[in-house]
């Protein structure tokens, strides 16, 4: 997003202090708000892995806005991956440590064809954990991962090395 990466920058506000001492928050909730900037971050995404993808996986909850999105704009179908305990049935789970914190994912299997690939969208890449389980979590369901894209990457945590092997695409880095 060359011609609007400054504009998405200044929308993504940055909030110190939360949800912990010393963490610099970055809220996306202006970009959301935004109608032209989330138009232009959807389509962004969706277009770096346009047709190499039958269905998209959000990280609950923020990624759930845009693989929404996403899905919709694509004409293809939802994955949701859930924080743990909230989805019924069989789950398959997945546990990782966050900036702040350790938490489990889960997913509910046989939601597609075996060997579907699934477009992993989330909001931020900091440590990587959180998209590492999700990938995780899309191939243990006997899913391919088609990708993963994020708005923006925290650099200087490294989450990309947790990713590698997967074809990550990033919109906005510091
Ligand atoms: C935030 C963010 C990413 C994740 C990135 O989600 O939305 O999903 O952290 O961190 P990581 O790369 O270090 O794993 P969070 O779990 O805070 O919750 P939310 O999306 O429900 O707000
Ligand atoms: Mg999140």
């Amino acid at each position: 997003v060359p011609t609007a990466s400054g504009e998405l920058k200044r929308l993504l506000t940055e909030i110190p202090d939360f949800p912990k001492p010393g963490i610099l928050f970055r809220d996306v909730a202006p970009v959301f708000a935004d109608g032209a900037a989330f138009r232009v971050i959807v389509d962004e995404l969706v277009a770096r892995f346009a047709g190499r993808f039958d269905a998209v996986a959000g990280v609950e909850a923020r990624g759930f806005v845009l693989a929404a999105a996403a899905a919709y704009a694509t004409g293809t179908g939802l994955l949701v991956v859930r924080k743990a305990g909230k989805l019924p049935g069989e789950v398959i789970a997945e546990s990782y440590d966050l900036e702040y914190g350790t938490a489990t994912l889960e997913l509910e299997p046989n939601q597609l064809a075996p060997g579907a690939r699934v477009l992993v969208l989330d909001d931020i890449l900091a440590t990587g954990g959180t998209l590492r389980a999700a990938a995780s979590l899309i191939e243990r369901a006997g899913y391919t991962v088609a990708g993963i894209g994020v708005l923006f990457e925290l650099a200087e945590l490294d989450g990309r090395t947790k990713l590698s092997g997967y074809d990550t695409e990033v919109l906005l880095a510091e």
